[in-house]
């Protein structure tokens, strides 16, 4: 198994180019089987998610075909062309579904082109941490009939589906994916209360109107789509990851310096902005992207709590909480969206970082130094909150269990390098 290598106290110079956003990728390539004409997606990026969901569509019946493969390129992704001329199974088996849980969200569409879908449960979470019943109490409204055999959701609607409200106990982006994608081809008006406002679900929609699709209040809370008959093709462009281009900004943050985040849209996420600048770390939109700036001052302490989009994301907790590892004093870090997302806190501890938890809250006490150590990935987004810590601890520190890192972040050691981070991977 991989591992990566860095020996911390470079700073930081120079450009590095955005990826295409994971988490825009992934819907947008599963909403290819709402069509049997061909969905061309342009900056998907080269990621082991991808290449994992490429195959379960593939199963359903996409074929593929890529252009401009430039293995290698910094910052060009993928242009693919997905057609599902016709659904040739409706299974999502569990050896596939397991591995990822976005892949759950095929049930929408499968369910509302073939009027049926038999789809694993996502594995062991499926009670406790992190359930479906939002996706499958959306689908009931839209009248489908569900039950559960074996481990996997059974549902059909063999007159089709047909629109209504449904109204979101809780924000779930998943939920809103999946909801949407069997909204646009439902019979009559559907509308979406308390939907996910994340980008990445903008970007679904956006796509879904390209393909036909009728949607309105793309960016708010409420969606309101009326059905159409059928989809066809398209050509949409995946946005700029904004996990991607935010975890950059707190490692220039961490090691001091001056980054280009090249194709980086400051709208995305203006709350960083505030909570980056209140850490004494300075970014500014350009013209072709951000840039962010640390000189030599301290890391101030800033307070967080995680939210649903416009709020303070998720995916970027375990980063700054890295960050904050060498403030100036003690800042609390509050998880509000998953429990048990605070895996990466012993192994920051490993590297020296001062950090005691309590319930749903990290009061992480900043130390001058941080030191090198072997530490473990243990998530996508908790190994990448390693990399951050250990660009700025002294000596060297490896990160074992690197597949983590593969699955969401493109080239990352050679982005890093390319600013002058000292960072390698060391395959086997
Ligand atoms: C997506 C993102 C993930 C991000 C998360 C929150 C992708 C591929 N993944 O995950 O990176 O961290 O949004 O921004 O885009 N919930 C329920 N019932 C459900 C569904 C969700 O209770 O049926 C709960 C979850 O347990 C969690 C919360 O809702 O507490 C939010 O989860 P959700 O937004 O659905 O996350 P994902 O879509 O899985």
């Amino acid at each position: 198994m991989d591992r990566i290598r860095i020996r911390g106290g470079n700073r930081l110079q120079g450009e590095i180019p955005i990826s295409g956003a994971k988490n825009a990728a992934l819907p947008l390539m599963i909403a290819s089987l709402l069509t049997d004409e061909t969905l061309t997606l342009r900056n998907v990026p080269r990621l082991a998610d991808v290449q994992l969901l490429l195959r379960i569509i593939r199963n359903h019946g996409a074929d593929m075909t890529v252009d401009g493969k430039r293995a290698g390129q910094l910052g060009h992704g993928e242009t693919i062309h997905l057609t599902a001329r016709q659904i040739v199974d409706t299974v999502a088996p569990y050896d596939l579904v397991s591995k990822m849980r976005a892949s759950f969200w095929v049930l929408g569409p499968i369910l509302a082109r073939c009027g049926e879908a038999r789809i694993s449960l996502p594995g062991g979470c499926a009670i406790g941490t992190r359930p479906v019943d939002l996706h499958l109490m959306g689908m009931e409204k839209l009248g489908a009939k569900i039950e559960l055999d074996g481990g996997y959701v059974v549902a059909s609607a063999p007159k089709g589906l047909t629109g209504n409200r449904i109204v979101f106990p809780k924000v779930s982006v998943g939920a809103t994916h999946n909801v949407l994608m069997a909204a646009a081809l439902a019979k009559g008006e559907s509308i979406l209360e308390n939907a996910a406002r994340e980008p990445e679900v903008g970007d679904l929609a956006e796509c879904l109107q390209k393909m036909g699709a009728k949607i309105e209040g793309i960016g708010t809370s409420r969606l309101i789509v009326q059905g159409v008959d059928r989809l066809h093709g398209a050509t949409h462009s995946v946005l700029p990851d904004r996990i991607e281009a935010g975890t950059y900004a707190m490692a220039a943050g961490m090691a001091g310096g001056d980054v280009k985040l090249v194709g980086a849209r400051g709208d995305l996420f203006d709350v960083l902005f505030g909570i980056l600048a209140q850490a004494g770390i300075e970014m500014t939109t350009e013209a072709d992207g951000l840039r962010v700036q640390r000189d030599g001052n301290g890391i101030e302490p800033v307070n967080v709590e995680t939210q649903p989009f416009p709020g303070f994301p998720t995916d970027l907790q375990a980063q700054f909480m890295a960050l904050m590892c060498k403030s100036t004093g003690t800042a609390a870090v509050r998880e509000t969206i998953f429990e048990n997302r605070f895996m990466h806190v012993q192994e920051l501890v490993r590297l020296g970082a001062e950090i005691t938890l309590n319930g749903d809250t990290a009061l992480v006490h900043g130390v001058e130094t941080l030191r090198g150590a072997e530490v473990m990935a243990t998530d996508l987004r908790a190994s990448v909150s390693l990399v951050i810590a250990a660009l700025a601890a002294e000596g060297e520190t490896t990160i074992s269990r690197v597949y983590h890192l593969d699955r969401g972040f493109e080239s990352l050691e050679g982005k890093l390098t390319h600013c002058g981070a000292d960072i390698e991977r060391i395959s086997g």
